[in-house]
């Protein structure tokens, strides 16, 4: 089937009179045409038989913090932890075109949160006395501005021999009818594929020949600046537990709380969104008085970097997000939304957490390692997050 019979079959005639444009068609012949028709059929997942898993509560690590600090600590030392900052998101809550990690938290100084992130880091650097590969995942659309803020910035003190950036992958976006959107006339409106992509976007970036002894990601979001990253204790209670990857969680706040959670699904681990818990179970206790239900995800991760190879091959869940997407309209002018107008194609790290095979909850105290900043004002805030970084004795 040629382009013109493909756009044709697939209900976008709108884009036939580009095809002149040859990076255009080089483009429509990257698309996933089964992908996109996935936006036609939005239906909530079906799930399977949903149950609670157990985890490791902050007493349990408080009295063996020892031991697992040891193992975690031998590993960072033996470069066998690599962090991967995941910083490819467009941050369109926060309402910024720049990268979200060049966002200055401070008030009274300039602190930027990739600064705050690397700083944390730092700690775990010195304490180990060595440093951790950090590779930081980028996007088309703020890849040049990233390095260039790391550049401009000295890498905020860290060694720049010991981080890579790497891109991840873009996908098309389609309008509520399923119509391919464009940006500008013969350019379509394309977006960072979700934070599913990162490992395929790693490996071929073809940076980790670099760092042969890694063993084990530990993945993050840009956005928690309390986040500790490569955290010794972790990573020796998830190397102890002889799981295949491991995942900070914080109890919930309350049954109602708008939070992934991580549970078993026909008996492996899986994170669920809020909204798929039944009120009965959001609000079930066990024997101890505990929610069932009780931990929330704040997405850092730890994978072992075998089960990862052995994953790769296997096609990660496209999630059909509808989202404000920028377009060209039918008279050719550039259009901001103000309501969601489309869908994105996005796959997702937490799917990454069911097919790895194993999970180790791990608990963290909320008020010392989760402080995301999502939004300008309000919930998951630049204020909350100020707050709770001033909280935890950061000048800001
Ligand atoms: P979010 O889901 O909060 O998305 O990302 P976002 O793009 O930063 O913000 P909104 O939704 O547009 O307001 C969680 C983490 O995953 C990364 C983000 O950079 C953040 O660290 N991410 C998200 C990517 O690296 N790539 C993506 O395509 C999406």
């Amino acid at each position: 089937m040629d382009l013109r019979e493909k756009l044709l079959a697939n209900g976008q005639e709108h884009l036939i009179k580009y095809l002149t444009d040859g990076d255009f068609c080089a483009r429509l012949h990257e698309i996933d045409w089964e992908m996109l028709a996935l936006c036609k059929q939005v239906e909530p997942e079906k799930r399977g038989e949903i149950t609670p898993i157990a985890g490791l509560r902050l007493p349990e690590i408080a009295q063996r913090r020892g031991e697992f600090e040891k193992l975690g600590v031998e590993a960072v030392q033996r470069e066998e932890v690599a962090a991967v900052l995941l910083a490819g998101g467009q941050g369109t809550r926060l309402g910024s075109d720049a990268p979200k990690g060049a966002f200055n938290i401070g008030v009274t100084r300039t602190l930027y949160i990739f600064e705050q992130q690397i700083n944390n880091l730092l700690e775990v650097c010195k304490l180990c006395g060595a440093y951790v590969p950090l590779l930081i995942m980028t996007s088309e659309k703020n890849d040049e501005e990233t390095r260039a803020f790391f550049a401009e910035h000295g890498y905020f003190g860290y060694p720049e021999s010991y981080i890579r950036f790497f891109k991840q992958e873009m996908a098309p976006a389609v309008d509520l009818n399923g119509k391919l959107l464009l940006e500008a006339p013969a350019r379509l409106a394309l977006s960072p594929n979700g934070n599913g992509g990162w490992y395929s976007s790693l490996i071929s970036a073809g940076i980790m020949q670099d760092f042969p002894s890694v063993k084990w990601f530990n993945v993050f979001a840009v956005d928690n600046v309390l986040q500790r990253i490569a955290d010794p204790v972790f990573i020796g209670a998830t190397i102890a537990s002889n799981k295949r990857c491991g995942a900070k969680v914080v109890t919930k706040a309350n049954p109602e709380e708008k939070v992934g959670v991580l549970c078993l699904e026909d008996g492996l681990p899986a994170v669920i969104e809020y909204y798929e818990l039944t009120p009965e179970m959001a609000n079930a206790r066990d024997g101890a008085g505990d929610l069932c239900y009780l931990y929330g995800v704040i997405l850092n991760y730890l994978f072992e970097a075998k089960a990862l190879e052995e994953i790769a091959s296997q096609r990660i869940p496209v999630h059909v997000v509808k989202k404000k997407v920028p377009y060209l309209n039918e008279e050719g002018n550039f259009i901001k939304p103000e309501r969601e107008n489309g869908y994105k194609f996005e796959t997702l790290i937490l799917d990454m957490v069911k097919l790895a095979g194993s999970c180790l909850p791990f608990e963290v105290a909320r008020e010392k390692e989760f402080a995301p900043v999502k939004n300008r004002t309000g919930v998951d805030s630049v204020d909350t997050a100020r707050a709770l970084l001033a909280q935890n004795g950061v000048i800001l």
